[in-house]
């Protein structure tokens, strides 16, 4: 029903001018291969959610605690999507109305320490995300970071350094010790960390922005028993709508939901709450689990069908939705940017990514960063993702031939015919 109202509904009527340009981005993503690792093309009945009528409503503060009246329903509306986070998890609390991953992130360190407090994460450019203090976003002004990176390359390297985060910890005596990656194939294992947070009596944040939909379907470990707490993103493996999200065990909830509201943010966006809600349902539904190991599944075949081709997988494969490519073995004068670019041409989405000890600078880079997760969810298989491994080596090797480009975008249209993703995303 969304699809088929949304291309001739009332926005083509009133505004035909964004009307077609929703429908050129619908096309986009009808036509090509969507590998941005944290992508995910959400379902119908989400999307829906996020276009309701809960747009209209301000609902400042808590289910049972508003400063506004008329939100009977909205109070229900986000019980459900707490319950269903919490269950999801296996968590005491949830907290679902982070506008974002930063937000939740934001909101998190706010709980947790004070401005000025040292905190302990995983270097930005060996995977770490920006709000692990990075020194232009408020985490890196506000606290004091010191970075744990990975071990070297080689076999078996690449890999966090736990000797390094326990060294730091003893070291530095951190409020908060993070674990949490955006660019980093492997799994963390929340166990050793909480242990080192223990030891020196820091609190533990787990950011599973990327992983959260792998953690819900049981294929890697869950980092709520472990850590004092979990922020997340509906938007990515978890295939929800754009948002963040905050769960834990007992003890911290109260403090979280004060450090969102009326810490961070003002009034919920509590269409995308429901469409959290609805998220939540679908990756409670048993099938979810499969859906989740097929990401990883085909995230292995494309990591392994670009070895094929003489692209260096970091830490030598991937046990994630997320494959990072090191271009210097495939040619050592191609870099991300001209690579990005190339694919791009070719209908293949993806995105430069620093890899660790990259010797280029952060906007070029030696890397590029592919996902499975969205064309996983259109229907895709290994047998696909060991075909678009052979597709980017070809665009990549004829990255300076625009007719060749436009060829393989032809190709790649016709494998995202065979796979629509669900709704309205290639409508
Ligand atoms: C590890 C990690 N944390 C937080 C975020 C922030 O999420 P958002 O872009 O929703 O703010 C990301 C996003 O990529 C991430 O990878």
């Amino acid at each position: 029903m969304t699809e088929q109202r949304w291309p001739d509904g009332p926005l083509r009527r009133e505004d035909p001018e964004v009307a077609s340009l929703l429908a050129e981005e619908r096309a986009r993503q009808r036509r090509t291969l969507q590998l941005i690792a944290s992508e995910n093309f959400a379902s119908p009945a989400v999307l829906e959610a996020t276009g309701s009528v809960l747009t209209n409503k301000y609902a400042e503060g808590y289910p049972g605690r508003r400063y506004y009246g008329g939100n009977a329903v909205v109070d229900r509306v986000e019980e459900v999507a707490r319950a269903r986070a919490r269950r999801l998890f296996g968590a005491d609390w949830a907290n679902v109305q982070p506008h974002s991953g930063s937000n939740a992130n934001a909101a998190a360190l706010l709980a947790l320490a004070k401005p000025g407090d040292t905190v302990l994460a995983l270097r930005l450019d060996q995977g770490g995300h920006l709000t692990h203090g990075s020194p232009v976003n408020f985490s890196g002004r506000l606290f004091r970071f010191v970075h744990y990176g990975l071990t070297p390359a080689g076999d078996g390297g690449e890999r966090i350094d736990l000797d390094a985060v326990a060294d730091l910890a003893r070291r530095e005596r951190p409020a908060v010790v993070i674990a949490g990656a955006t660019a980093y194939p492997r799994v963390i294992d929340p166990a050793p960390f909480a242990a080192i947070a223990e030891e020196v009596g820091a609190r533990f944040l787990f950011d599973a922005a990327h992983v959260a939909g792998l953690v819900v379907g049981g294929i890697h470990p869950n980092p709520v028993p472990y850590a004092d707490v979990v922020t997340f993103t509906t938007h990515k493996t978890l295939r929800g709508p754009r948002g963040g999200g905050v769960v834990g065990r007992a003890g911290l909830g109260e403090a979280i939901d004060r450090a969102v509201f009326p810490g961070l943010q003002g009034g919920p966006l509590e269409h995308v709450v429901a469409a959290k809600a609805v998220a939540f349902g679908e990756a409670l539904r048993p099938d979810f689990s499969g859906y989740a190991a097929q990401v990883v599944a085909n995230a292995r075949a494309l990591a392994g069908a670009l070895a094929e081709e003489g692209l260096r997988l970091v830490s030598g494969g991937t046990d994630t939705h997320l494959v990072l490519v090191d271009l210097r073995s495939f040619d050592p004068d191609l870099d991300g940017r001209v690579a990005q670019t190339a694919l791009e041409r070719a209908g293949i989405v993806a995105n430069r990514n620093a890899i660790p000890a990259d010797p280029r600078p952060p906007f070029v880079t030696s890397g590029l960063r592919f996902g499975s997760a969205a064309e996983t969810t259109a229907g895709m298989g290994e047998e696909e993702m060991g075909a678009i491994g052979g597709l980017i080596a070809r665009a990549l090797r004829a990255r300076e031939d625009g007719r060749a480009l436009d060829a393989l975008a032809g190709e790649v249209g016709q494998l995202c015919e065979k796979f629509p993703p669900p709704g309205a995303g290639r409508g």
